[in-house]
């Protein structure tokens, strides 16, 4: 085998043999990703990373015209062909040189290489394989865990290969279109100090500080902010992030983020960089002209209309607000409405026209999907000929005044489906946003990923810079603390904080949040007024911050920046329906490595040395 790969170097990919290189002599190496035995003669697809050629074995050589056919060695040839009959299998490993001919009438226009074909003069076989669990095909119905055990065969497999060579293409368009605009490509720790709020942490235990742990950064948020202090002026990296959350299709333990910070910026600014990021990588990558600037959403309209603020603006179904509709009827005859609104919830609808009509059945399936988002039902009703309501429990009770309001509220015409929601605001909107999303799939009002020219990108604009948090009974920072509140709100910190609007957005792409920034806080004094309405003391704030409350007292640059979400924009970019399609090594949904069996137990003695006992019901490996 040595020898093969010693004397002879590789001339051609795959997938770059064409009618133009006819005549040469070509080397190859490669997979069997399929074989054909006609006894006279053995056909391999032979399969790269770039493609598939057809390589024929043939001691006739019927298709090697003259006067080429009589340069090659026969003895050769017939030896090449008795090996690929006896032994050459599925997705062996081989190497084979021989001539590029032309397939004459036998073009295979479905294959880039369908032209011509590689007539063998000699093979060698380098490695042979085990009969593969599942097809290696392009589209495949195999169980993704039995794909995950086996990655490395999966990700012999086209799309995926092509996934992440389009990602690796991504990450040099990013280097390049940065390192142009003069950022510097800095690093920062992954074992940092563990502070509270944010994502949940995942926590490394530090032998040599027995009983202390670091924490993997969700982020590296406060150490670009001190590049900052430290004039850096523009930073940017590629950089791994490590999140110990609930995992979802678009969510995964460890990510990658284009994570960016400047100093001496507006939020236009920012919103520039990115949009010249992002239209260099479509661009490049997928021949589309995104248009610039992207269109602004204020979040409180994106979560009237959109019930959350990542709103999918390809496809109608807004929600209809109705609450102070039902605040106006309080004898409207929808007592349930009227009691949920009274304690302080709201009241929205969704209009579902006509022209989409949905069964019975149907209508039962969407409450189910409501239930399994925390909803107590769905309340709906189907409008008739002359506003009435019909198939419907609400429509025995529903005076013809509240009717007629909430018929005109959400534009209802005959044959329309009118879906409700009542309750607490963020129950609603929850339950809401998703049934608006589970429509549009299920009528198919989204066009497939990027077809006719419909990414649509979105910044989400102007949140409130706090949340009021129910349970601990008090404001918590939406972000994080250190996001600049809007000039003119600023007296409100103190008389009512949660009406205050900071410099926070979110780029969102097809409903997708793809990144998140903010013009950060770098007056200490206002930062002190934040702290003060979070009830955070400045002892807590010293002990949880205190490395960057110090660092901003020495002469820190006004600064702001964003982190692009890498993985998902690879995702959108390939059509992915899956973070796991552009992760090379991805998790499964509960966190696990189905190939390498992580996470695992370790040793008592491990344990012992890092003073750490578990109290999990699985004991350590002995
Ligand atoms: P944020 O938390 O919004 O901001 O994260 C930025 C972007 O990272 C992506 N993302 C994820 N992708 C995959 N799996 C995950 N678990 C995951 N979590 C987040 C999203 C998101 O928009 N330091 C701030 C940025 C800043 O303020 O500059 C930050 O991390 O696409």
């Amino acid at each position: 085998m040595g020898q093969f790969i010693s004397e002879v170097k590789r001339t051609h990919r795959c997938g770059e043999l064409t009618g133009k290189n006819v005549g040469e002599r070509a080397v190859l190496f490669g997979w069997v990703h399929t074989r054909r035995d006609h006894g006279g003669a053995v056909f391999i697809d032979m399969r790269d990373r770039t493609g598939l050629t057809q390589v024929v074995f043939d001691p006739s050589l019927a298709n090697v015209p003259e006067p080429l056919r009589s340069t090659l060695d026969g003895a050769s040839v017939a030896a090449a062909h008795q090996l690929a009959h006896a032994q050459l299998r599925s997705e062996f490993c081989f190497g084979v040189e021989g001539v590029v001919v032309s397939r004459g009438e036998n073009v295979n226009p479905k294959m880039k290489t369908g032209e011509i074909e590689v007539v063998a003069v000699r093979l060698e076989i380098f490695n042979r394989s085990e009969a593969v669990p599942f097809p290696l095909d392009d589209d495949i119905d195999t169980a993704e865990d039995k794909r995950l055990a086996y990655r490395y065969l999966d990700l012999r497999r086209r799309p995926l290969q092509e996934a992440l060579v389009q990602r690796s293409r991504a990450n040099r368009i990013v280097r390049s279109y940065f390192g142009e605009r003069e950022f510097v490509e800095l690093e920062t720790p992954f074992l940092v100090k563990y502070t509270p709020g944010g994502a949940r942490n995942f926590l490394v235990p530090a032998r040599l500080s027995p009983g202390k742990f670091y924490a993997l950064a969700e982020s590296p948020q406060l150490f670009k902010q001190l590049f900052m202090v430290a004039g850096f002026d523009r930073y940017f990296q590629l950089v791994k992030c490590f999140r110990d959350e609930d995992l979802r299709l678009d969510r995964q333990p460890e990510f990658t983020q284009i994570d960016v910070e400047m100093s001496f910026v507006s939020q236009d600014d920012v919103f520039t960089e990115i949009e010249g990021l992002l239209r260099r990588l479509w661009k490049e990558l997928l021949n589309v002209e995104l248009p610039v600037p992207f269109p602004r959403m204020a979040f409180d309209e994106s979560m009237r209309r959109f019930g959350n603020d990542k709103p999918d603006l390809r496809f109608g179904l807004e929600h209809v607000e109705l609450t102070e509709v039902i605040k106006a009827h309080p004898e409207g005859g929808l007592p349930l409405f009227v009691e949920a609104v009274e304690q302080g919830g709201i009241a929205k609808a969704i209009r579902v026209p006509a022209r989409h009509p949905l069964s019975r059945k149907e209508q039962d399936e969407l409450e189910t999907v409501c239930k399994g988002m925390g909803a107590k039902g769905l309340a709906r009703a189907k409008v008739g000929e002359s506003g009435e309501w019909t198939q419907s429990p609400l429509a025995k009770t529903v005076t013809p005044g509240l009717r007629q309001a909430i018929n005109a509220a959400t534009g209802a015409e005959a044959g329309d489906l009118l879906l409700f929601q009542f309750g607490k605001e963020s129950v609603v909107h929850t339950v809401l946003a998703n049934l608006r999303l589970h429509l549009g799939k299920k009528l198919k009002l989204i066009p497939e990923h990027g077809t006719d020219g419909r990414w649509n990108f979105l910044w989400v604009v102007d949140p409130p810079l706090f949340e009021y948090d129910e349970e601990q009974e008090r404001y918590v920072a939406a972000h994080h603390a250190f996001t600049r509140p809007h000039d003119e709100d600023v007296p409100l910190l103190e008389t009512d904080p949660g009406k205050v609007k900071c410099y926070r957005y979110d780029c969102v792409l097809n409903g997708f949040e793809i990144g998140g920034g903010s013009i950060r806080l770098h007056d200490p004094e206002v930062q002190a007024r934040v702290f003060q309405a979070l009830g955070i003391s400045e002892a807590e704030a010293q002990e949880k911050f205190g490395f960057l409350l110090q660092a901003l007292k020495f002469g820190a640059p006004p600064h702001g920046g964003i982190a692009l979400g890498m993985d998902r924009l690879a995702m959108l970019m390939a059509g992915a329906p899956s973070l796991r399609d552009v992760i090379p090594f991805p998790k499964t949904q509960k966190g696990t490595d189905l190939m390498t069996d992580a996470p695992g137990s370790v040793s008592a003695e491990q344990l012992a040395e890092l003073k750490v006992r578990t109290l999990a019901v699985e004991p350590p490996r002995e």
